[in-house]
Order: C-alpha cells, then sequence, then structure tokens
C-alpha cells in the first residue's frame, strides 16, 4: 500500500481513532515504576556532576519505502519503556533548575503525534502520553531539543556512547535522530574531525564515551525481579517450541518449515519476535555457527538438525539450542558426539554459580571436549589446535541476545546461556564418518544464591528423552496444504 492519501484529518478524528484502549493490549509489560527506579539505580552510579545521554536507536532501512520493524535501543528501553523513534533522553547525576523554577533529574524529547503519520504507521505517545504512561514528567517534544539550553560545559562528565555515523537523515524532519545527535553535536563540543572512541580514554575535555556502557552492563547484568518473570516466559515458550517441533518433524520437511514451526509456537503465546534471526541448519549447515539461511528444501532423515532459537517477549530474549535426528533415532556417530556436548554442558552447568566467570565455565568445557575428540580420535591429542569448538559457551542474556557484560564474577540473579557444541564439517581431517556431525546444546541459567536455575528445562535435553518425545503424535501431523506449482 503506497501513501496516496493527503491531510484528511479533523482533530476529532485525530483523537477517537488514536486512543490506544488498555484492553487491546498486554498486561504484563514492565511498568513505569520498574523503569523510574532503574533511572535512580542509574543515576546512583553516575559519576559526580555528571549526565548520561541516551539516544533511541535508529530506523533501518530494508528496501525503497519499507523500513525494518523499529526496535528500540535496550538501553533506551530498559530506562524508560518508550518503544519510539527520533528521541532523546538525559539522566542527570544532580538536580537541575529549569527557567522556570522547577527542579528535575531527567528530561526526555520524543516524536511529537501527527495525525497524518499515525494512521500510516501507527500510534504515538507524543510528550503527553510519556507524561502519562511513562511517567516521565520532563517530556517535550523533539523539536524543542534544540533550544534547550543547559549548559554541558559545566558537568565534570558528559557521558554517551559513541555514534557510529550511520544514521540517515531525513532531511524533511528537523528532529530525527539524524538532527538530535547534531544539535547535540553542537550542544557539547564534539570534536568536527572523527570521533571520540578513538582516543585512548574515549574521553575528550568533559566527554566521556566508554565509562556509561561500562555502567549499563552492571546494571542490566543483574536481573530484576520483573524482568526475569518475562525472561522466563521468553525461555519457556521457546521450550515449547522445542518440544513441538520434535513431535512434528519429519523427513522431507524445509528448514524453512522447521524455522516456522518454532516462531509460530512463538507467536501463539504472543512474542513478539525472535531475539536473534533464527537458526535451523540440517547436517553440515549446522557447522556454520550463525546459519540463517535456512534455505535447505528437504532435511534428511541421515542428518541432525541445530536449531538455535530464542522467543523474545516484551524485550527479553531466550536463546536456546536443540540438536535433533531427524529420524527421531540418533545414529551412533551422532551419538557419541551428542553425549560428549552434554557431559561437557553437564559439567559447566554444575560449576554456575555465585563467584564464577564464564571463562572458567567455557574452560571446563573445552577440557571435556578435547580429551573426548582425543578418545573418539577425531583429533590426536587433547592439547591439538582444532577449529571443532571454536567459541566460547556462555554469554549474559536480556533485552539482548548477547546482553552487556557486566564487570567481575558471576553473581545472583544474572542470566546465562551455557553451550558447547561441536561441529565437524565436511573435509575435515578425521575419518569421514564423523563428517556433517553439527551439535550444540545451549541452555539459560539463572544464576541463584547457591548454584543455578535451569530455566529452559521444558525442552528434552538428554538422548533417551529427544527419541521419546520424537515418538509423539503432533498437532501438525494432519496439517496438509495444497501443493503450490
Ligand atoms: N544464538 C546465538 C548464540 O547462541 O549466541
Ligand atoms: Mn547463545
Ligand atoms: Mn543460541
Amino acid at each position: 500500500m503506497k501513501k496516496t492519501v493527503g491531510t484528511l484529518f479533523s482533530a476529532l478524528l485525530f483523537f477517537s481513532l488514536y486512543a490506544q484502549p488498555s484492553e487491546d493490549l498486554p498486561g504484563d509489560f514492565l511498568g513505569q515504576s520498574f523503569h523510574k527506579e532503574r533511572r535512580q539505580a542509574l543515576r546512583e552510579k553516575l559519576p559526580p556532576n555528571s549526565v548520561a545521554v541516551f539516544f533511541a536507536n535508529p530506523i533501518r532501512n530494508r528496501s525503497n519505502d519499507v523500513d525494518f520493524v523499529y526496535h528500540q535501543d535496550p538501553n533506551f528501553y530498559y530506562l524508560t519503556g518508550y518503544k519510539e523513534p527520533d528521541a532523546v533522553l538525559l539522566i542527570f547525576k544532580d538536580k537541575q533548575t529549569a527557567n522556570n523554577g522547577n527542579q528535575y533529574d531527567e528530561i526526555i524529547f520524543v516524536q511529537p503525534r501527527n495525525a497524518q503519520a499515525e494512521m500510516w504507521t501507527g500510534r504515538r505517545l507524543g510528550n503527553l502520553g510519556v507524561k502519562e504512561t511513562l511517567g516521565l514528567n520532563e517530556a517535550f517534544n523533539n523539536t524543542d531539543f534544540k533550544k534547550y539550553n543547559v549548559d554541558f560545559s559545566k558537568f565534570q562528565a558528559v557521558l554517551f556512547t559513541d555514534f557510529n555515523n550511520d544514521v540517515r537523515d531525513n532531511p524533511l524532519d528537523s528532529a530525527d535522530l539524524y538532527s538530535l545527535i547534531e544539535q547535540f553535536k553542537q550542544k557539547v563540543n564534539y570534536p568536527s574531525v572523527g570521533t571520540i572512541n578513538v582516543s585512548r580514554e574515549a574521553r575528550i575535555n568533559n566527554l566521556n564515551t566508554r565509562e556509561l556502557a561500562v555502567i549499563m552492563g552492571t546494571l542490566r547484568g543483574k536481573k530484576q525481579p520483573e524482568e526475569l518473570a518475562l525472561i522466563r516466559k521468553a525461555v519457556a515458550i521457546s521450550g515449547m517450541a522445542q518440544r513441538e517441533v520434535m513431535k512434528a518433524i519429519k523427513p522431507g520437511m524445509s528448514e524453512r518449515e522447521i524455522q516456522g514451526i518454532h516462531e509460530y509456537v512463538f507467536k501463539k503465546y504472543e512474542a513478539e519476535d525472535v531475539g536473534y534471526p533464527s537458526i535451523v541448519g540440517a547436517g553440515h549447515n549446522g557447522c556454520i555457527l550463525h546459519y540463517i539461511e535456512n534455505y535447505k528444501p528437504n532435511v534428511r532423515n541421515t542428518e541432525l538438525i541445530l536449531m538455535d532459537l530464542g522467543a523474545e517477549y516484551h524485550g527479553y530474549t531466550a536463546d536456546v539450542t536443540r540438536t535433533i535426528p531427524v529420524s527421531g533415532k540418533f545414529s551412533p556417530e551422532q551419538k557419541m558426539i551428542y553425549e560428549l556436548v552434554l557431559k561437557a554442558q553437564e559439567e559447566a552447568m554444575k560449576a554456575c554459580k555465585p563467584g564464577v566467570t564464564t571463562q572458567e565455565l567455557s574452560a571446563i568445557t573445552r577440557r571435556i571436549v578435547n580429551k573426548g575428540l582425543a578418545e573418539l580420535g577425531i583429533i590426536k591429542s587433547e592439547n591439538e589446535q582444532h577449529l571443532y569448538y571454536p567459541h566460547g559457551c556462555c554469554h549474559h542474556i536480556g533485552l539482548d541476545v548477547h546482553d552487556p557484560v557486566p564487570q567481575g564474577r558471576l553473581e545472583e540473579n544474572m542470566v546465562i546461556t551455557v553451550e558447547p557444541g561441536i561441529y565437524i564439517p565436511e573435509n575435515a581431517k578425521c575419518d569421514k564418518r564423523w563428517w556433517g556431525i553439527a551439535v550444540r546444546i545451549e541452555d539459560d541459567c539463572l544464576i541463584t544464591k547457591e548454584g543455578y536455575e535451569l530455566l529452559s528445562s521444558s525442552a528434552p535435553r538428554t538422548i533417551d528423552e529427544i527419541e521419546a518425545l520424537m515418538k509423539e503424535p503432533s498437532p501438525l501431523d494432519d496439517f496438509e496444504l495444497p501443493e503450490i506449482k
């Protein structure tokens, strides 16, 4: 549908059409008190006499006049709950005084309401909606940012994340993200050549582009109860999808269809999106760690299929991988590799508790994998350098699938993946009976006071559990569609 209609909108239409009835929305979004409390937690971590500045994510163009579905910058979302583009947020360490004498320690500039734009591309909160819905009391239209006259030179530190110069200018909008960044640069005397990040300290005068990421990583690393509820849901949905696929998969299905079954289950449980492009790789495709083409038209019953998918539920993503035999039964070689990966994963999980590091967990899995590969004759000795396990075994999850890395060791209420893998491509320097076997097993673990809780336990992991579930009927067994020539 092309934009062909001009401005036809009366104020009456504007207000009646665009008010969002609350019954049309899920009732379990993060509430304004969560975001408010997180802003206060950030304020407490800011250095003396400083301000932190956040920009909304850019709109990304897909093709011609179609953009990618908008996704907010996770830091921006964490601190505000705001899901729209073209916005700036400032969080001050100390109270500021406005011209009218009002005191404030946070201020947001957001895209204004616009009847015509909203009819085409969706509702906007506008500054009044932001005050009411998100509880940010100092909320203005982004067109006011240019004349906002805080003297940034008075702060000991202005913290922000440096710009990547990859934001499109909409010349018709003087308050789009491009313009907001330009206006900010002028206000803070940002150097006219290059970026601050290239300086060793990521700091010029009072501008600091390094510290904010560290502070946000620390804040986001330890999940709040409200976040844990959403992560649990995202993970449970992803586990349920793995279960349904285990029952439904048949030789001859395409990788795309299998992806579709996962993603249908995600949507059935109202997950808005996937947290990252879905990875569904049969046979040697599983050796490509982030294989997202999913083009193979017929998966074969001699193959394993590696399925790494995560539902994103209200911004929070799961990251769960299961590797299963298309036929429903592991071959002896597949079984040996699978058991080795599972053992590595279980040993790492046993060590999951406050005080360890993800590097230590990775090292546990690597030792087991190397020893096992040597025993199977796939490598000559456990000290041989090889590429059969080319990645680490853990990362944090949350609003990002690879959430920012908090400083230090694991703590209670952090959520990490444990995901060892072995990938043996065609023509690898080992007996060819191992070729095309790729196994990753990935689970999501909540670090608890004493150890961990396995959040993804609903998705079967052992060979016996997987083979038993794959024998069960699926509601999709009778779902046939006519062939399209
Ligand atoms: N799904 C990406 C990863 O496992 O890190
Ligand atoms: Mn992962
Ligand atoms: Mn993954």
